[in-house]
């Protein structure tokens, strides 16, 4: 449990439920635990629940809901559209971007294909040209809409044209991005995007997958035939219905400036520590990053102390990615970006939520520049590497 008081600044790992999406969930986990295929009136109203929260996760994408299949999270989703490109999909080649998140460089490993890596840029962007040659004799293409590491923006409408253009589906990795952007993700004309709900505010272990309608697809998961005999499994009641309600408020996140108020809150942040501290590198593609998220290298200090520093001090934040937390090993990300090992090792992710406040920003960067100093201090004096392990 996240301790009170804690500033909690890792939102691309996960964020916490809004009240609203919380009391949507309550009903479904007390009372209405009725299995949506039964045939009494209980049922029903699971039902209804689920088609309702279909249609709100529609509407924030931009969908129709027949094209949305509710899954068990991001990674379900994204091995899901993998499964079917790679079973529908002729011979030849996958390729995705050097910068995927481990639910997709793992699973392709998987399919017995030749895997091709498309590099990035500097900022982290996926660089066109040698994408669309890589695309030669491809079978399908899985691209991220942005990273969770950098937060950087990819040029999505741009890959999906190319893929287009030499016959080869597309899927995206939309996990960070919905929500988060303000832009529709299905007018760019890709064939599948996976989303999670936890990544805006929504429970965890729930995720959709948009289907392009008319595309063919075959299930990962097969059995009792729910969801249009596309995800087979009884459905997460509470968890589908607060997806739904998590795509309510980021819709209206996006309409009524909170989105807006995060970007300043990220800018405001990054301003403070860019003035207050020597030696920080901002990593990623200025102009085309998620207005939450802010990646700093820090010259001199090993992430895994700033991390445990910032812990004492209340913060939590993230050193690269969730994921790569705990491993003395730099982040594929930054690697494939040419960041140099040891700046990648000394790489912060700070990442702020619809919840966050510009007074835990602004406390957040104080506390920052503190660990900074203590660290070059204890550094300085021959201390080697300190060792952190997060389960
Ligand atoms: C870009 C990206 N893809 C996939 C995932 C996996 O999603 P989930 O945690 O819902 O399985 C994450 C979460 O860390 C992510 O950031």
């Amino acid at each position: 449990m996240e301790a009170a008081g804690v500033i909690y600044l890792d939102a691309n790992a996960t964020t916490p439920l809004l009240p609203e999406v919380l009391d949507a969930m309550l009903p479904w986990l007390r009372d209405g635990f009725a299995n949506p295929s039964g045939a009494y009136a209980g049922a029903k109203l699971a039902r209804k629940a689920i088609d309702t929260a279909r249609g709100q996760v529609a509407d924030l994408l931009g969908a129709d809901p027949e094209e949305i299949i509710f899954t068990g999270g991001g990674t379900e989703s994204v091995n899901t559209a993998l499964w079917s490109l790679h079973r529908l999909a002729g011979e030849g080649a996958v390729v995705v971007s050097a910068i995927e998140h481990s639910a997709v460089l793992r699973y392709v490993e998987t399919l017995g294909r030749e895997v091709r890596l498309a590099p990035v840029d500097a900022g982290g962007r996926v660089i066109l040209e040698k994408f669309s040659e890589l695309l030669d004799g491809a079978a399908f293409a899985s691209v991220m809409a942005a990273n969770n590491e950098t937060g950087v923006i990819q040029p999505l409408a741009e890959l999906v044209r190319l893929s287009k253009e030499k016959g080869v589906p597309f899927h995206s990795d939309a996990i960070q991005a919905v929500g988060k952007t303000g832009a529709s993700l299905t007018a760019i004309g890709a064939d599948m995007l996976s989303i999670s709900a936890h990544k805006f505010h929504g429970p965890k272990g729930v995720g959709a997958l948009w289907i392009r309608k008319g595309l063919r697809f075959t299930p990962l998961i097969s059995g009792g035939g729910q969801e249009s005999g596309r995800r087979s499994g009884t459905e997460n009641v509470p968890g589908i219905v607060g997806m739904g309600a998590a795509s309510v408020a980021m819709k209206r996140s996006t309409e009524d400036g909170m989105l807006g108020r995060v970007r300043e809150i990220r800018n405001a942040f990054e301003a403070a520590v860019l003035a207050e501290v020597q030696g920080v590198t901002p990593n990623g593609a200025r102009d085309h990053r998620l207005p939450n998220t802010c990646h700093l290298s820090f010259e001199g200090c090993e992430a895994a102390g700033l991390l445990i520093l910032l812990d004492d001090a209340g913060v939590a934040c993230s050193a690269g990615s969730a994921c790569m937390t705990g491993k003395q090993k730099p982040s594929h990300v930054q690697l494939a970006m040419g960041i140099p090992e040891e700046l990648a090792k000394s790489s912060l992710r700070i990442s702020f939520s619809l919840l966050s406040t510009m007074e835990d920003a602004m406390t957040a960067a104080e506390a920052l520049k503190k660990a900074v100093e203590k660290l070059r201090r204890v550094q300085g004096l021959g201390v080697g590497p300190v060792q952190v392990y997060t389960p």
